[in-house]
């Protein structure tokens, strides 16, 4: 996959320190990695996801709660916010991550295929957002990182994924549009070829094919998308909203 970056000497900081952020799929890949980094630098962690053995795992290793949470389900949602607050008595992060992808063709009209994609990487989207707006609008602050892709800014071969990843870029500005005189902050971020599971499951010949097309020659190790979601949950952010962060290499540039 390339020569990989030294992410490992990178400095941690006390960037998200008394900040409460909940982060969904997160028991494993760019989720997992994310909770590890918020809680190095000082965030109180809520690990969710679907996988709850791992998502135990994870929660356990950053001193932080499991909660499952399918992202699909407003019950779900409901339940983990009423949780959270009263533990808390606040959330200054949401990383909404939980995604899936499949292989689909307009040509086979998979329309089972098409609804779950959307709701799981779309509805699951909205649902977050809409969870978190009031307890951030009560606060007058707070942090949505919405994650994306590559596939939400061009055409790509699979149409339900590349479908729902447009509407995450374009329910994030709508959002931040709404949410900005509360000073609740909502980003979107673009990841490329980025070394978990997701990637993995497509096998080597696509996998060499999106890294030969990627000027910087590699694929990414999760952190690199990491680092740049906690400066989007961090105050040296303030400012930034409504904006997409392509992590990529230059795969679309
Ligand atoms: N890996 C890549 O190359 C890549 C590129 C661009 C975008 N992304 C996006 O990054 C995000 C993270 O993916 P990843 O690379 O870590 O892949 P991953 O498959 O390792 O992790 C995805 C996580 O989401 C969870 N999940 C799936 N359905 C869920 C549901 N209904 N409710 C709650 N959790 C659910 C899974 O259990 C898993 O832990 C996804 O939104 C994905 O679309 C990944």
């Amino acid at each position: 996959m390339g020569q990989s970056a030294n992410t490992d000497q990178l400095v941690h900081t006390d960037q998200l320190a008394k900040k409460v952020i909940l982060i969904t799929g997160a028991a494993r890949g760019q989720g997992a990695a994310e909770a590890r980094q918020a809680a190095e630098r000082g965030a109180t962690v809520v690990v969710t996801d679907v996988l709850d053995d791992a998502g135990t795992a994870v929660a356990k290793e950053v001193g932080g709660q499991y909660h499952r949470l399918d992202v699909t389900s407003s019950g779900e949602w409901r339940s983990v916010m009423e949780d959270v607050v009263a533990t808390h008595g606040r959330l200054d992060g949401l990383v909404n991550n939980a995604g899936i992808f499949r292989h689909d063709s307009i040509l086979d009209g998979n329309e089972d295929n098409f609804r779950l994609i959307t709701e799981i990487n779309q509805y699951g989207v909205f649902n977050g957002m809409a969870a978190a707006a009031h307890i951030m609008k009560d606060q007058g602050a707070g942090s949505i990182v919405n994650i994306s892709s590559v596939a939400g800014m061009r055409g790509q071969r699979a149409v339900a994924y590349v479908a729902s990843k447009w509407a995450v870029r374009g329910m994030t500005k709508s959002a931040a549009s709404q949410l900005a005189r509360y000073n609740v902050r909502v980003n979107s971020v673009h990841p490329g070829a980025i070394e978990t599971d997701m990637l993995f499951d497509l096998g080597t010949e696509t996998i060499d094919r999106l890294v030969g097309a990627t000027p910087m020659g590699r694929s990414a190790k999760p952190e690199e998308v990491g680092n740049v979601v906690m400066f989007l949950l961090s105050d040296e952010s303030s400012y930034v909203t409504g904006a997409e962060i392509v992590v990529d290499g230059a795969l679309i540039a």
